[in-house]
């Protein structure tokens, strides 16, 4: 983030920006000179990207840019396709019947829809944790260890330590890792969820509100969670809390809902940017009544 900062607006989109600043971590010294030069890069590259439901447009002519190492945020109005586009990103849309991409979209510079491209193979480089925590039926050890066999990896204890350290759960778990899974809290079974997306060495982490069943301690945990892993990982994240897009993101996109005089209703991309701008000074109204709480 920028050091500028603005104390003089008066609205909830500067509140939310500043709380964001006050919380984050100051980086000093050897830290701050050591983001590699490849973070920032393009990682998916979305151009002129449409999704229908069968007949019916849900998302029209998306232009976005999701950067490496960074977290980035979709936000908007409920319907206006952001969980359809966090599905696009690891071809989640396939498996709904009638659901259809068109546009282009880039994964390293790839086109993620050619006929050669292996789903599978893409869905473990792009994990998913979704809104409600969904653990497997079976032990803290065997959430884990199964997507790591699937994936040839060995399932030893030291590779279980190491990802429920990243997942920070540990410290929580350590001593009942047989135990079933769903003996956990709502919070831990989030993380052991990011646990199971990290087990498989994805390189992106998509999140579709993924605090939205949490009590506040256990978002701020998740939160702090996810600042840790955008060291090593791209972070999308969908979330109806602009706190915690404020807080907690790079870059926000915001979606909206256009309704064109000729009928129809579909989910377009308003606005997109670094964070600390979209909140302080969005160029779109939309978005500024959006994250102002006008609408949505
Ligand atoms: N499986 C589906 N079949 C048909 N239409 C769908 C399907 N999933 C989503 N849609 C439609 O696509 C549009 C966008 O839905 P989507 O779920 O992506 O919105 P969203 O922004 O994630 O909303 P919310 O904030 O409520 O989760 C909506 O009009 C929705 O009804
Ligand atoms: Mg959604």
């Amino acid at each position: 983030m920028a050091d500028s900062r603005v104390d003089t607006l008066e609205d909830r989109s500067d509140a939310v920006t500043r709380e964001r600043v006050a919380e984050t971590p100051q980086v000093t010294g050897a830290e701050a000179t050591s983001a590699p030069a490849e973070h920032g890069t393009a990682v998916f590259v979305a151009d002129k990207v449409n999704v229908h439901y069968g007949s019916t447009l849900a998302l029209k002519g998306v232009d976005l840019e999701i950067r490496r190492n960074h977290i980035t945020a979709l936000i908007g109005p409920s319907g206006c396709g952001k969980s359809t586009f966090l599905r696009c990103l690891n071809r989640m849309n396939d498996l709904i019947p009638g659901a259809e991409v068109s546009g282009s979209l880039t994964f390293h510079g790839e086109d993620m829809y050619a006929p050669h491209v292996d789903s599978v193979d893409l869905r473990r480089r792009v994990g998913m944790v979704f809104q409600k925590p969904n653990p497997f039926p079976k032990s803290i050890r065997e959430n884990l260890a199964f997507g790591m066999k699937v994936n040839g990896l060995k399932a030893n204890d030291e590779r279980i330590e190491k990802v429920l350290r990243h997942a920070a759960l540990w410290d929580e778990v350590k001593d009942k890792l047989d135990d079933d899974a769903y003996a956990l809290s709502g919070g831990q079974q989030q993380r052991l969820c990011i646990a199971r997306a990290i087990a498989v060495q994805p390189e992106v982490i998509l999140m579709d509100e993924p605090c939205s069943a949490l009590d506040p301690i256990s978002t701020l945990a998740i939160e702090e969670l996810m600042r840790q892993l955008r060291e090593d990982y791209t972070i999308v994240i969908v979330t109806h809390n602009m706190q915690q897009a404020a807080r907690v993101s790079d870059r926000t996109a915001f979606f909206t809902v256009e309704q064109p005089e000729g009928g129809g209703r579909h989910g377009i991309l308003a606005e997109n940017g670094d964070t600390e701008m979209m909140f302080r000074a969005p160029k779109d109204g939309r978005t500024q009544d959006y994250i102002t709480g006008r609408f949505g």
